[in-house]
């Protein structure tokens, strides 16, 4: 079974970090999050992965050599420009020749659902589309999915007012889709999965859903980025790794709590690091503080961030005092 994984989205509010690393090869707990993502895949019997590629295929190029990710062969689809999300499915199916019954992620979730039972509960309703649903607290921001008894969506409300649906469980990022559905996606054409072509088929009755109660998060910004980290190496997962990357040289006078040091970082003497992300290449100076920071670049010395993300060319300076900042600003950067 092939999976298209969408990886082509410009990543906007989870910059400054995504200018230099697409957001889907961000490491979460020094695993690069495509990496669990296809690892999931590759557990239901997917054997070929499509990678959407919107813009900028060479990091993904450089980041799997090989062509595979996770014991899974890749095939990479460039788009001519970005596409969206239905232009993008259609065209990486193409280019891949899929003509099978296929699944489709976001590049951008992490997330335990049992792909194997969505595949099946598709089959079990002959449906031509079929999403994985998800509960949340606070529907209110979100594009929530009404589905009847037998499965079937019947709606969707997005950022319900209060009393406007009884629903709860939104758009998980994962579909199982029959090859039918890229007749209602014409060829190069910019076009949206959620927007458009999910709508018209619930206007059909063919699209189906499946919620389940399993770990999900979508990374796709600071904090959900940061907690989606601190849950791996908390074990609240099934999956258990190290929380410090190889090549890491971390002074034995640094205290460390709850926090996780990616690949060829240096940290100072007498850090002080709570709840945060050091990235793979980052910098730290000698008494360095960071609470529930992402830092990608280099810290000087005495400095001290809370709830900040330092980009990968950024330099803090030392005695820095910063809250709720991210350098470059996203806004400055390019
Ligand atoms: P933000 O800019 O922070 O909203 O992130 P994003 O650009 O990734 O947008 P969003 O999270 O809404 O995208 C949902 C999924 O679709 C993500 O996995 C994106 O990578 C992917 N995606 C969005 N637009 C495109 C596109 O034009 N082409 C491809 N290949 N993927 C896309």
């Amino acid at each position: 079974m092939h999976a298209v994984v969408l990886v082509g989205g410009f990543g906007t509010r989870l910059r400054p970090l995504t200018l230099s690393t697409p957001k889907p090869l961000l490491p979460i707990a020094n695993v690069r999050q495509l990496e669990h993502l296809i690892s999931n895949l590759g557990s239901a019997g997917v054997t070929e992965v499509v990678l959407a590629i919107g813009f900028k295929p060479e990091p993904f190029f450089e980041a799997f050599p090989d062509g595979t990710c996770a014991g899974i062969t890749l095939h990479y689809a460039v788009e001519p420009e970005p596409l969206d999300t239905a232009g993008a499915i259609a065209f990486a199916a193409r280019h891949a020749g899929i003509s099978d019954t296929f699944v489709v992620m976001n590049g951008d979730i992490l997330c335990d659902v049992d792909i194997a039972a969505l595949v099946a509960f598709h089959k079990g309703h002959g449906a031509e589309g079929t999403l994985h649903l998800t509960p949340v607290q606070d529907p209110s921001q979100y594009g929530v999915v009404e589905v009847d008894d037998s499965g079937w969506v019947q709606r969707f409300v997005e950022k319900p007012a209060p009393g406007e649906t009884d629903s709860r469980v939104i758009n998980a990022g994962t579909y199982v889709l029959e090859p039918t559905v890229l007749n209602r996606m014409p060829e190069n054409q910019k076009l949206s999965i959620e927007r458009v072509v999910f709508p018209q088929m619930v206007a059909e009755g063919v699209l189906a859903a499946m919620p389940t109660q399993d770990y999900w998060i979508d990374t796709g910004r600071p904090d959900t980025y940061l907690q989606a980290n601190l849950d791996l190496i908390d074990g609240s997962r099934s999956l258990i790794l190290s929380s410090v990357g190889a090549n890491s040289m971390i002074s034995s006078s640094a205290s460390i709590t709850h926090s996780v040091i990616g690949e060829n970082t240096v940290v100072g003497e007498g850090c002080v690091i709570i709840d945060s992300v050091v990235l793979p290449g980052a910098q730290l100076g000698n008494r360095v503080r960071l609470e529930r920071a992402l830092v990608m670049g280099t810290v000087s010395d005495d400095a001290s961030l809370v709830d900040c993300v330092i980009g990968e060319h950024a330099v803090i300076a030392a005695h820095a005092d910063l809250v709720a900042q991210r350098v470059p600003h996203p806004d400055e950067a390019k």
